[in-house]
């Protein structure tokens, strides 16, 4: 807890670390794939994405160890596949740094390397600084939550797609009763913006923004 305060007005309780561990162990099996996507809707600092980041990476460095081109754009596709929404400024930069230091130290870069700034600039899409309960972005103009899809196409290239949040929500609690029974699922996957075909030096100098 940081004061009883917030723990009051925003229910800010940090989970301990080796709860953290016990419950990402129930998804073992997809921390094993760079491209399995984690959402942490209420991320606060970071407790749960930083350990699922860590196990992604631990797993890539085997996978990849005798490609050291792919193990790094792997590593930044794990990157790319965690996603979190938190509500309160400083957790949202807390979090951002700490998924930065985490992707930093693991590839050995530092401030002002391309790849730290394609990992600083994909975490400024991803991890959202809004309110996971109206799917709104914080501030005095909140616009709806938006994602990207990013995809590893290979030698170097990945590929972004938006979407918004509320859309992709309503997709999963599409059912015979519900308000959204009758639309087709290509209504709901359409792209907000297709940003097309990108390598690490146009996300790091922010070509997709
Ligand atoms: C119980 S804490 C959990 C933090 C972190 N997930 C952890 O387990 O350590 C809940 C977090 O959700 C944030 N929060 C509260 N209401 C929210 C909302 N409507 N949208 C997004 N985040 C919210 C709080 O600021 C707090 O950081």
């Amino acid at each position: 807890m940081r004061s009883k305060q917030r723990v009051a007005d925003h229910g800010e309780v940090f989970t301990p670390p080796e709860l953290v561990e016990a419950m990402i162990d129930l998804v073992g099996s997809e921390l094993g794939r760079s491209d399995s996507r984690f959402l942490e809707p209420a991320c606060g600092s970071g407790n749960f994405l930083g350990p699922v980041l860590q196990r992604k990476l631990g797993t890539i460095d085997a996978r990849y160890s005798r490609s050291d081109f792919e193990r790094r754009h792997h590593a930044l596709l794990a990157l790319m596949s965690i996603y979190g929404i938190e509500l309160l400024a400083d957790n949202i930069a807390e979090c951002r740094t700490n998924l930065l230091e985490i992707f930093a130290v693991h590839l050995a870069v530092e401030d002002g390397d391309e790849w730290h700034l394609a990992a600083h600039q994909v975490l400024s899409v991803n991890i959202v600084h809004g309110d996971a309960l109206t799917m709104t972005t914080a501030g005095h103009r909140p616009v709806p939550i938006s994602f990207a899809e990013w995809s590893y196409l290979g030698r170097g290239r990945y590929h972004r797609r938006d979407f918004r949040l509320d859309t992709m929500t309503q997709l999963s609690t599409t059912g015979e009763d519900t308000l959204f029974a009758g639309m087709q699922n290509q209504d709901m996957f359409t792209p907000t913006r297709d940003h097309g075909s990108l390598t690490v030096d146009d996300i790091a100098r922010g070509d997709d923004t």
